[in-house]
């Protein structure tokens, strides 16, 4: 398993939209890719459209 970490200090770079993009390859490639967003906003889990359901409070865009 190979694990890349996306960190910046300040917010608004395009860290979410890096990890996206970095992952996208892996999965059309079939292989299972889990995204950690750390960012209590979530935009994450949002833009690629997860389940947020069961997540805690928070941490999921309403
Ligand atoms: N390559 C890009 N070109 C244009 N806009 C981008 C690009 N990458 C990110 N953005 C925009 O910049 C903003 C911040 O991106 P995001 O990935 O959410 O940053 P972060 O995770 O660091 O907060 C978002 O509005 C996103 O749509
Ligand atoms: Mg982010």
């Amino acid at each position: 398993m190979k694990s890349i970490a996306i960190i910046n200090q300040k917010g608004m770079v395009g860290e979410s939209a890096t990890a996206i993009n970095i992952g996208a390859g892996p999965v059309l490639k079939g292989y299972k890719v889990l995204y950690v967003d750390l960012d209590l906003q979530g935009n994450l889990a949002y833009t690629i459209g997860a389940n947020t359901d069961g997540c805690l409070e928070g941490t999921k865009k309403s």
